[in-house]
Parts: structure tokens; C-alpha cells; sequence
């Protein structure tokens, strides 16, 4: 009899395919290593057992115990799959813009899930991570799998999936590729290829707006910038993540990785998310840059089950500027020009008087300013705040600090137009950013006036 004794045993030895269409213009073999075939759908499910395991070994895990993780996606589903075969409670916290498909997946194994606001800083109290922290604490018999500081996390891979690869390739590999999150998959997986063929290269791919990127070329923190790809990329460096192993690190849009997943599905048979195209597109450019064939094995980490309504509908991309037609397919800097061009955009400080910033809002004949404090925007303030504060118990002689609103996007000049929606739709002030210089300020009607103008 061959049938295994529970659904956790069949993790893993997840197969190898090649890439047959997506890259037929270079010479090299793309790989691709089908990790959305785990049973809970991902390579999360690797580390989220191998976690299990090790508190269970360590005793930080007891018999009827409570898992509690703060995780919107994959790893919540690996947890609360083991969990439910072995007997654990599972509390899992999300951020409150998370879809109630993904919410409703974990409770459908049982799990409990709190939902907490997004728009706090990482160390507030009402954070998902502190409120994750929390409940670990106080609950009796609880324990935080923490996937971002846990080396069962890359231990799971170097224990499983490197020498997988290496085995699947019989050696006769020369590329490993992979999306960096947590970087528990490149990390343990690169660690046991390396040791090896230390010849081996290891290439990170990164969305654009992470920091991963910057941080690899030049050790520095930079600010991260909203991008839509989920999965991969952070603002944090996850102690997961171990760039000794890493050689290159390269950068990829959203749309890059939209279209190659769409790609994936339709030409290759290739049921994968979005992270899944970006992972394939990084391969694909690194591969453009070799002068030799490569053998390149690529992370397909997760499936397209979970992106039906975004990837894979049309509305949702065109609205987001992924599909090259209409208006759509234009770019902010486009619009600016559209509007007479990128020109002078008028700003005050934080500290500045309300009669100044009136005074200014008047001459210029404009109803918000952007507000700077250093070489820093810290806000918006606008005629409506302005009023709003003249008319109750406010002076003209306060200092505007009280009015400066965060309701505010920023976006480059080569973003799609069509990303502007959402921020409209939200109440947000759009500012244009080229490089380190305020390029433009966007407003409701501007964006009316552009699109309409195109129909
Ligand atoms: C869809 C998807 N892609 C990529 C990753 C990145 O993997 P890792 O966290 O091991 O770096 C994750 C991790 O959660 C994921 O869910």
C-alpha cells in the first residue's frame, strides 16, 4: 500500500518542469519548480511544518497547544493545515484590508482570525504584529511561529527543497531564482546549493517599491513605496534573509509580473500567481544577460486560485493600468503633460502659520499645499481643514501642524495613470515624485479631465 498516512507527509518532492514557451528566445533552460502542487497550494507549506516540528521538539509547542502567527496568506494556510492534522488551536491576525476569501480559507481549517487595522506603524499596539505578539502571551499554551525571525523558516528548505533541486537536476545546474519575502526559500535553499556547487549564482527578485533592492547594492534602508504583487518584497530586513547567499538582485513591475502570470496560465498550462510571474520574469531578464546557455531552476511559489479576481480579470487590470489599451495604458507623466507640464509645485513647512498658508493658497489661486518639514513631505493640508479650523476655536496665528492631514499618495512620473483610481476613490491627494523632487500635485479633477479628454 502506498497511500501516506496524512496529508502532511505528501509535502514536498513538488516537480520540476521546464519552461517550454515563456522564454524561447533565450538560449537557456528555465526550470520551474511547481511548489503551488503542496497540498495547502504553496511553498509555505515547507517552513509552516518545519516550525511546527521544531517547537514541538523544543517543547515550545505543547499537546492542544496555540499557534498564533500574524500572516494574511500562505504560511497561515501551511499552520492551520498541520494544525489541524496534529491537533492545535490556530489564531491568526491579518491586516484589515485582506480579502475574505483569504480570511475564510483559514477558518475553513478551524482556524480563528482577528482582523486588525492597516494604517498603524509596525510597533503600535494595534499592529498585527503586536496584537500577534499579545495574544501569543496571554494566551495559555500559545506559540508565535514569528515565520520572519524563525530559522526553521530557511531551514525547512535547506532541509527539503535545495536538495530536491539538486537531485531533480542531477547537478547540472547553474541558476537558482527566487522572489524574496521572508527570504526563507532563497536562503535555505541557496545555503544547500552552494555547499554544493559553489559556483552556483543565486539571483533575488524584488517588485519595485521594496527595499530589498537598494539594501542589496548599497547595505541602506530606503523607504518603501506601495506596489500590488503580493507575497514578495518588504520594508523590514527580515532576519530570515540572508543576502551572503545572494549574488544578484533583480527588480521587477507589477506588470511585468501580472503579464508573465497570465502567461504562465495560458500558455504554459501553468496554474501560478503573481509572485510566480515575477519570479519567472527576473529568471527571464537575468537570462537575457548570459552570453552561455544556463540551466536556471525558478520558485513557483504559489497558485492562481487566489488571484481569480485581481490577475486574472480584465476590469481589475485595466483598472490598474496592467493591460496595454485606452487610456489606461498612459502614464503620469503623460497626464502632467497633458496639464502644461511638470511645473512648479507651491509647498509650506510644518511650524508655518494658517494666516501664511492662506495667504499663499490665495495668491496662487490653489485649495492644498503639500507640507515639507526637512527634504521630507510629512502631508497635505487644504482649504477645507483651513476653514474647518477659522471657524471653530482656531487663530490665524496657529501654527498649521494640527491641520496637516497623511491622506496622501505618491506615485513616479513613468506610473500608470490608471493606478491613480484607487487613490481618488480612497480621498488621497496625489503628489508626483521625480527622484527626490516634487514634480507635480494631482487632483481629483485633473485625473476627470485627462481621462475624459481621451474618450
Ligand atoms: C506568494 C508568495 N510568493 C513568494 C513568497 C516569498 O517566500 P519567502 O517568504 O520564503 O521569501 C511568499 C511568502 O509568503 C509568498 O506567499
Amino acid at each position: 500500500m502506498k497511500a501516506a498516512n496524512n496529508i502532511l507527509e505528501v509535502i514536498g518532492n513538488t516537480p520540476l518542469v521546464r519552461s517550454h514557451s515563456l522564454a524561447s528566445h533565450v538560449e537557456s533552460d528555465i526550470l520551474l519548480k511547481l511548489e503551488y502542487l503542496n497540498p495547502g497550494s504553496s511553498v509555505k507549506d515547507r517552513p509552516a511544518l518545519q516550525i511546527i516540528e521544531d517547537a514541538e521538539e523544543s517543547g515550545e509547542l505543547q499537546p492542544g497547544g496555540t499557534i498564533v502567527e500574524a500572516t494574511s496568506g500562505n504560511t497561515g494556510m501551511g499552520l492551520a493545515m498541520a494544525a489541524a492534522v496534529k491537533g492545535y488551536n490556530c489564531i491568526f491576525v491579518m491586516p484589515d484590508k485582506m480579502s475574505d476569501e483569504k480570511i475564510k480559507a483559514l477558518r475553513a481549517f478551524g482556524a480563528r482570525v482577528a482582523v486588525c487595522p492597516t494604517a498603524v506603524e509596525p510597533d503600535d499596539p494595534r499592529s498585527y504584529y503586536s496584537v500577534a505578539r499579545r495574544l501569543a502571551e496571554e494566551t495559555a499554551g500559545g506559540y508565535l511561529a514569528n515565520q520572519y525571525h524563525n530559522p526553521s523558516n530557511p531551514n525547512a528548505h535547506y532541509r527539503m527543497t535545495g536538495p530536491e533541486i539538486w537531485e531533480q537536476t542531477e547537478g547540472e545546474l547553474d541558476v537558482f531564482v527566487a522572489t524574496m519575502g521572508t527570504g526563507g526559500t532563497i536562503s535555505g535553499t541557496a545555503k544547500y546549493l552552494k555547499e554544493q556547487n559553489p559556483d552556483l549564482t543565486i539571483v533575488g527578485v524584488d517588485p519595485i517599491g521594496s527595499i530589498y533592492y537598494d539594501y542589496f547594492l548599497t547595505g541602506e534602508m530606503t523607504e518603501a513605496h506601495s506596489y500590488l504583487v503580493e507575497g514578495f518584497g518588504e520594508d523590514i530586513i527580515p532576519s530570515t534573509m540572508d543576502f551572503d547567499f545572494v549574488d544578484h538582485v533583480i527588480r521587477v513591475s507589477d506588470k511585468e509580473c501580472f503579464q508573465y502570470t497570465r502567461r504562465l496560465v495560458r500558455e504554459e498550462g501553468i496554474f501560478a500567481g503573481g509572485s510566480s510571474g515575477g519570479a519567472v520574469a527576473g529568471a527571464i531578464k537575468y537570462a537575457e544577460t548570459l552570453d552561455e546557455p544556463a540551466n536556471i531552476a525558478v520558485i513557483i511559489c504559489d497558485s492562481a486560485s487566489r488571484y481569480l479576481t485581481k490577475i486574472f480579470d480584465d476590469d481589475w487590470m485595466r483598472e490598474n493600468g496592467f493591460l496595454d489599451d485606452g487610456w489606461g495604458n498612459s502614464t503620469v507623466d503623460d497626464l502632467l503633460t497633458a496639464k502644461g507640464g511638470p511645473g512648479h509645485v507651491y509647498t509650506t513647512s510644518a511650524g508655518e502659520t494658517v494666516a501664511r498658508v492662506v495667504a499663499q493658497m490665495k495668491e496662487h489661486g490653489i485649495s492644498q499645499l503639500p507640507v515639507i518639514d526637512g527634504n521630507r513631505i510629512v502631508g497635505i493640508v487644504n482649504e477645507s481643514d483651513v476653514l474647518n479650523h477659522l471657524l471653530g476655536e482656531g487663530s490665524r496665528d496657529d501654527a498649521i501642524d494640527g491641520l496637516i492631514e497623511s491622506q496622501f499618495a505618491i506615485v513616479s512620473p513613468s506610473d500608470r495613470t490608471a493606478l491613480l483610481g484607487q487613490f481618488f476613490r480612497q480621498n488621497k491627494v496625489v503628489l508626483v515624485m521625480d527622484g527626490n523632487d516634487l514634480a507635480g500635485i494631482i487632483t481629483k479633477i485633473d485625473f476627470i479631465d485627462f481621462v475624459s479628454s481621451d474618450l
